[in-house]
C-alpha cells in the first residue's frame, strides 16, 4: 500500500497509508481525513496556499504522480515556484514537478514524501 509522508518543520512527522488504486483523491484530501494542517484556501487550484514539495521516497526515482494540471501550471509561476524553462523543461522531458498544489495533485500507487 502506498504511504504518504507529511512533513512539516512545525509539525510532527504523519505517514498515512494512501488506498491503492483510487487515484481521485487528493493529496489535500487525504490530509483533510487524517487531520494534518496543510494550509489551503479555495481548494481549486487557484490561490496557492496548499503548495507542497513532492519527492520519492526511494531517491533512486523521482515520484510519478500526474502532470501539472493547467490551474498549476499558472499558479507555480505566479508563486515564483517554477520558471518558465523549469515548466518546458517538464513539458519536454514529460517529467513530473517536485512543486504542486495540494488541492490538485492525486498521488498514484508510489511511497512519497509531501512537505508543506
Ligand atoms: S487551496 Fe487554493 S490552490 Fe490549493
Amino acid at each position: 500500500m502506498p504511504t504518504i509522508n507529511f512533513s512539516n518543520p512545525q509539525f510532527k512527522d504523519k505517514t498515512v497509508y494512501a488506498v491503492a488504486g483510487s487515484h481521485t483523491e487528493t493529496v489535500l484530501k487525504i490530509a483533510k481525513e487524517n487531520k494534518i494542517p496543510v494550509q489551503f484556501e479555495c481548494e481549486d487550484g487557484e490561490c496557492g496556499s496548499c503548495v507542497i514539495r513532492v519527492t520519492n521516497v526511494d531517491q533512486q526515482k523521482s515520484p510519478m504522480g500526474y502532470h501539472l494540471t493547467e490551474k498549476e501550471k499558472t499558479v507555480l509561476r505566479e508563486l515564483g515556484k517554477l520558471s518558465k524553462d523549469d515548466l518546458e523543461a517538464l513539458i519536454v522531458n514529460d517529467l513530473p514537478s517536485e512543486w504542486r498544489l495540494a488541492c490538485q495533485f492525486i498521488p498514484r500507487d508510489e511511497d512519497i514524501l509531501v512537505e508543506y
